[in-house]
């Protein structure tokens, strides 16, 4: 049974309740790139006290180990895939909790690289990576480990899909490609970091191309999965919107 404790604030002046709960379910989210399922899987993940994996600062910081060892070409994204292949067992990936930014950070073989994965150049290549079986299947498999003791909220791109296709509840976002680049922008901005609102839409409509194209667990959405378009919402509405939801699967 669950009940709410009390409520709170974070960042922007959200409200939520917190909801104590010993029953440990798997929240998928899924959904197109800064569609805002980051920061809905953390305030839910808040809400219940359980772990928040992103599961793309996995795919990034691979991304960025391809980039250091020139196993891709950021110009024309050319990727030389045997070394990829033979250098994979060299990444290693993790997340660590940092109780300053009240976070987890990703971790590339031991180094905090958890804002260095957000800059453009990672953003621009990332895709090109991602797109190889045996780059997910790593991830996947790392993945599912994270998640065996269920208690977790994951997003991504193939959580419901292929990470977890059991999970107890599995929700999919969306807003037009115009509402996800201005989001980005803003974001970028606020870090200072110098980029059009051009070059953004630009890169959000290529990464959805590669994303729903690809051969290896194409971006779509589960069968069994949730629909949220949140084009005209805003994150209150969002989390009033599932917290209900939430509530009904741990009941
Ligand atoms: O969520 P994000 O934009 O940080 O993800 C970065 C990229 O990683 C995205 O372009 C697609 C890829 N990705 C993926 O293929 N599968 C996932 N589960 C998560 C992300």
């Amino acid at each position: 049974m669950s009940i709410v404790v009390f409520g709170f604030t974070f960042g922007d002046q959200i409200k939520y309740p917190m909801i104590q709960t010993d029953k440990k379910i798997v929240i998928a989210i899924d959904g197109y790139s800064s569609s805002g399922n980051s920061t809905l899987a953390k305030e839910i993940a808040k809400m219940l006290n359980y772990k928040y994996i992103d599961s793309g600062a996995m795919y990034r910081a691979a991304t960025l180990f391809a980039l250091r060892n020139k196993i891709i070409n950021p110009k024309n994204h050319f990727v030389d895939e045997e070394k990829l292949r033979n250098q994979i067992h060299n990444i290693e990936i993790n997340f660590k909790y940092n109780p300053e930014k009240n976070r987890q950070e990703a971790y590339l073989n031991n180094e905090n690289v958890e804002d260095e994965i957000r800059e453009m150049n990672v953003s621009e290549n990332v895709s090109f990576i991602s797109k190889y079986g045996f780059v997910r299947e790593k991830m996947v498999r790392f993945q599912q480990e994270m998640g065996k003791k269920k208690g977790i909220v994951m997003d991504g791109r193939d959580i419901g899909t292929v990470v977890f296709p059991d999970a107890e509840l599995k929700i999919f976002m969306n807003a037009k490609a115009e509402v996800r680049a201005e989001r980005r922008y803003l974001e970028l901005k606020e870090k200072n970091v110098q980029v059009s609102f051009e070059e953004i839409l630009e890169n959000v409509k290529k990464r959805d191309h590669i994303d729903e194209t690809r051969e290896e667990s194409p971006l779509k959405m589960a069968s069994d999965s949730i629909e949220l378009d949140n084009s005209n919402m805003n994150k209150q509405e969002q989390l009033d919107w599932i917290i209900g939801l939430v509530k009904e699967r741990i009941k």
